[in-house]
């Protein structure tokens, strides 16, 4: 089996069977039971796939949860190699209180391509596609974001709407964003969905910002990612003991920047430019890419096959025409920056 639509299929029908599996405690006051019925769900119906799965965000570690914990190996086994992240139940709140929005959500990726994310809050920032990605930053002030999302929209203030999680920890962006004039959604649960509302127009929301789950910023991400539009997240690690479990997960700079786009592994700072190829690094461009990327091989043009960005020193290969707009969803993973990137491209010239 590959990662085909007969999987993609599977998988959606995973995630219907959990959700139906809650139906018995609607309105019931109980987000536990609730939350139990759709990861036994879940777990039961991806154990009948042919699937050599793990789960890399889960309902936690193996001592506190039984089922999907982080590293539980999923499947019947094969050659499919696949990193699962789940939430069986997101919004355990909507379902308990007889509430609309509860969804059940997975992302599945080949191996090593999904990120391994602790249990922390995050600050989280969606946007929409069309709009220049660097418009719009965490590290930018609110009204810093806003103005360039009312710029690139072609928007007042006014008509922008932003969606925020209602809690009291967001009392002073709420303030922020009264002052400035927006309209504002304000969400009780399930920040997953919420941060999917900027995928389209119906919707009517510009902006998705706030603090949330870790996890929940991951799976929002991957179908972010998947609607071309853009995510970042910054985890908040409160204690020692969350900044202990980060590491052991691989987290080594606690307060980096997660982009959908340059969402990476490895920093890597010493490449080797006197190597004869460097390297053959591929990349999937943004669809909006403004040119098809080209190669001259032994004097012979080559468009090459999408997706694909060759960075090389051989004499025989030269790139003649690379109009880069975004660089997104590298296909292996590499830390790079844009500015490295752009740095190595110069040296090329
Ligand atoms: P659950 O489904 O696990 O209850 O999570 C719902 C949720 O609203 C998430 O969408 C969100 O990321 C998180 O809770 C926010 O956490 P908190 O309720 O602690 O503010």
């Amino acid at each position: 089996m590959s990662l085909n639509k007969d999987l993609i299929d599977k998988i959606i029908n995973v995630t219907s069977k959990a959700a139906i599996s809650c139906y018995r405690f609607i309105g019931k006051n109980q987000k536990k039971n609730a939350d139990k019925a759709a990861t036994d769900s879940m777990r039961n119906e991806i154990n009948k796939l042919s699937i050599n799965g793990k789960v890399v965000i889960g309902e936690g570690e193996l001592d506190e949860a039984p089922m999907l914990y982080i590293g539980e190996k999923l499947g019947l086994g094969g050659n499919l190699n696949l990193d699962i992240a789940v939430d069986p139940l997101e919004g355990t709140n909507f379902v308990a209180k007889n509430l609309p929005g509860a969804i059940s959500v997975i992302a599945i990726s080949k191996k090593n391509n999904l990120f391994n994310a602790p249990e922390s809050y995050m600050e989280k920032i969606s946007y929409p596609s069309g709009i220049d990605q660097n418009a719009i930053d965490l590290d930018f002030s609110l009204k810093k974001n806003l103005s360039n999302l009312a710029d690139s929209k072609n928007k007042k203030f006014e008509s922008l709407k932003i969606c925020v999680l209602d809690r009291p920890r967001h009392k002073k962006i709420i303030d922020e964003l009264n002052t400035l004039g927006v309209q504002l959604k304000l969400i009780s649960d399930g920040d997953v969905s919420g941060a999917l509302l900027v995928t389209n127009n119906k919707y009517n929301v510009d902006l998705f910002l706030g603090i949330g789950g870790g996890p929940e910023g991951v799976l929002a991400a991957c179908a972010l990612d998947a609607f071309n539009c853009f995510f970042q997240g910054k985890f908040i690690f409160e204690s020692d003991t969350d900044k202990l479990r980060a590491n052991e997960m691989g987290i080594k700079e606690f307060d980096k920047k997660y982009k959908v786009g340059f969402e990476l592994k490895d920093e890597i700072t010493n490449i080797d430019l006197n190597k004869e190829v460097i390297a053959l690094w591929f990349f999937k461009e943004r669809s909006d890419s403004n040119s098809q990327p080209r190669i001259n091989l032994k004097n012979k043009l080559i468009t090459y096959f999408p997706n694909a960005f060759f960075l090389t020193k051989s004499k025989d290969i030269k790139i003649v025409e690379q109009k880069r707009k975004y660089i997104r969803r590298p296909m292996i993973q590499l830390d790079i920056s844009a500015k490295t990137f752009d740095g190595i491209m110069e040296r090329f010239k």
